[in-house]
């Protein structure tokens, strides 16, 4: 059992489509090649980084919907699924997660229930990574309660960086009202074309600006089929196609984030 130091990351961006997902299952299974332990909860209804890691939920098998219900007597200990790759842990998701909203709503400390419900477990492991729906919903709300960093993806084209401030008023939203000690603690710029404009100049931006450059990561994910694919046949793309681009970015993110500490 390691000390109660772990890092508590949620990988979160209200536009969808932006990357997050894809950022939580190869930077956990880079930060697993670094030998690190890391546990994924996927908080997502859509159950993308579940599917992303190969991992079918059977009936009965308890999911992020259990631990934060009333109505089950799952722990979280029970929910946790151990990936085939060393050090890799996964709490999956499933669409009766979106349920929970509104069985909630009523419910004083809803935000708490992921917080709560970890508190036993997360000493076991280096990086909790959450992934987060595309949406200031009640679960990204729970994540956001809980976590200490948010990492943001941020797709280089002009849409996803004017979304960027609105997400920066939520966490400031989120520290002044449920959670002190959240904080950004890194952009990072994906779908990165060199080839195109428009993906230079947004990166551009990023680098220059005030509220961004300080948090940007030097990484940059470039564009590259090899990470949809990975994701498509369940594996991290550093398990999948070690020697792809997507692969040495995700590397080199997590040497990054293991830097900055
Ligand atoms: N660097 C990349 N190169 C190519 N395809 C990518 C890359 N990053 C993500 N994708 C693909 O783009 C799509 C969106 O990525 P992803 O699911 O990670 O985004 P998301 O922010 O989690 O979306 P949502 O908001 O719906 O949860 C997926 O099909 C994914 O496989
Ligand atoms: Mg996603």
């Amino acid at each position: 059992m390691h000390a109660n130091q772990g890092r508590i990351i949620a990988v979160a961006n209200e536009k969808g489509g932006v990357g997050k997902t894809v950022t939580v299952i190869n930077l956990g299974g880079a930060l697993a090649m670094e030998q690190k332990k890391v546990l994924i909860v996927d908080m997502d209804p859509q159950a993308n980084a579940t599917k992303g890691l190969g991992v079918e939920v059977e009936e009965n098998k308890p999911t992020t919907y259990d631990i934060i219900s009333n109505d089950t007597p799952h722990t979280a200990a029970d929910a946790i699924v151990h990936t085939p790759w060393e050090g890799l842990d996964l709490i999956p998701s499933s669409v009766d997660l979106s349920g929970a909203e509104i069985e909630l709503v009523d419910e004083q400390g809803r935000e708490n229930r992921l917080k709560e419900a970890l508190a036993d477990i997360k000493g076991a492991y280096d990086f909790i990574l959450l992934d987060t729906p595309p949406s200031l919903s009640l679960m990204t709300v729970n994540v956001l309660a809980f976590a200490i960093e948010v990492l943001v993806p941020c797709q280089t084209h002009p849409y996803a960086f004017e979304a960027l401030d609105e997400l920066f008023d939520t966490i400031d939203m989120v520290r002044a009202e449920i959670n002190p000690d959240i904080h950004v603690s890194g952009v990072l710029a994906t779908f990165y074309d060199k080839r195109t404009r428009i993906s230079r100049m947004i990166l551009d931006k990023l680098k220059s600006d005030e509220r961004y450059k300080d948090l940007l990561f030097d990484t940059v994910i470039r564009t590259n089929t090899t990470i949809a694919e990975s994701a498509g046949v369940g594996r991290p793309v550093v398990f999948y196609r070690k020697s792809s681009y997507g692969a040495g970015d995700y590397k080199n993110l997590a040497r990054e984030l293991l830097a900055r500490s």
